[in-house]
């Protein structure tokens, strides 16, 4: 009700549209006070929401997510080992399709390759969800662009700064590292049990450890102010369950290449393919329809890149 209105709400309306005594709305208020919503009381007034400050509980994030099935089931952690964990735990017990868990601090944080994912409280995001989509499993690898494309839409819709994706994992600022995603499966030869993406982006740090402090960078330290964890959160979803609901009818990225594609770090760069047979140079020319990368070599052949490691110039101190 405080932020549904623009000024004040006595305390006799909050009393009787919600059915409890002025006892019980004053101690509410002192609960929500101490998640961090700044709140003014001024007698016979009421009460009044100054500012929805970066408040990241249970209830904030949900009262965002205007979704129909993504992130409607949602487990909030105040610490956690890895919300990747903890949603696979979520797929091996049968929570449903679109199932979300949020950490505000994850004390093993995955990132890809064996790496750990720094994971302090209070200002990033650490975030996994649950999908169980009847696809091919070789469609799995999708997944990570579509949600690289959501986490993408949402950054920029919240905090108006230019990122862009890096294919197929990251999202990035003025060249500097803001996101990584992280896809697990469960799955047989022909059929997919659960997917479980994870996504951290860096929001609100403004320090980072020594070695990865020169590739990383936050939407704080890249725009100058705080932004809200739980709104970017909410964005995120409803981007994903948008793009995702476009994916299933082709069971292809043929509906989103062309949005993906004007957010691609990568999109008509040097890039350098680290390729198990062998290195080479090229340009990326953009995505296929499957998710995969099209890079133009010197003689002029288009070669295709599944996954793995793409070097852009200019990206991470490849020069
Ligand atoms: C990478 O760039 O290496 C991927 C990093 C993925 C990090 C996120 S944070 C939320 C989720 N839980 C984890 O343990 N990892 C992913």
């Amino acid at each position: 009700m405080l932020k549904e209105s623009d000024g004040f709400v006595s305390g006799q309306d909050l009393c009787s549209v919600i059915g409890v005594s002025r006892t019980a709305v004053w101690k509410v208020i002192k609960q929500l006070e101490e998640e961090g919503y700044k709140i003014e009381a001024v007698r016979n007034k009421g009460y009044r929401l100054v500012e929805v400050a970066d408040v990241m509980t249970k209830a904030e994030i949900g009262s965002r997510i205007h979704t129909k099935w993504m992130g409607k089931n949602l487990l909030y952690l105040p610490v956690t080992d890895s919300t990747n964990i903890q949603a696979k735990k979520q797929g091996e017990g049968g929570a449903p399709h679109g199932t979300l868990v949020v950490a505000d601090c994850q004390n093993a944080g995955k990132g890809r390759r064996g790496k750990s994912w720094s994971s302090p409280s209070g200002t990033s995001i650490y975030m996994s969800f649950l999908l169980r989509p009847q696809i091919p499993p070789q469609c799995a690898s999708m997944i990570t662009l579509i949600a690289g494309l959501a986490a993408c839409q949402a950054v920029r819709e919240v905090t108006k700064l230019k990122a862009e994706i890096k294919w197929p994992n990251d999202l990035v600022i003025n060249g500097k590292k803001i996101c990584g995603i992280l896809t697990e499966m469960s799955a047989e030869m022909e059929q997919i049990h659960y997917i479980v993406t994870g996504i951290g982006i860096n929001v609100n740090q403004q320090e980072f450890p020594e070695e990865i402090r020169s590739r990383a960078t936050s939407l704080k330290l890249e725009a100058g102010r705080d932004f809200s964890r739980s709104e970017l959160i909410a964005g995120t979803m409803e981007w994903f369950e948008r793009y995702f609901e476009e994916f299933l009818e082709t069971e292809d990225l043929s509906q989103l290449r062309e949005e993906y594609q004007a957010l691609l770090a990568n999109m008509g760069m040097e890039v350098l393919v680290l390729d198990p047979r062998g290195k080479y140079e090229g340009i990326c020319r953009g995505i296929q329809e499957d998710g995969e990368l099209l890079v133009e070599r010197k003689d002029g052949t288009l070669c295709t890149v599944m996954s793995g490691e793409v070097s852009v110039r200019g990206i991470y101190g490849y020069v």
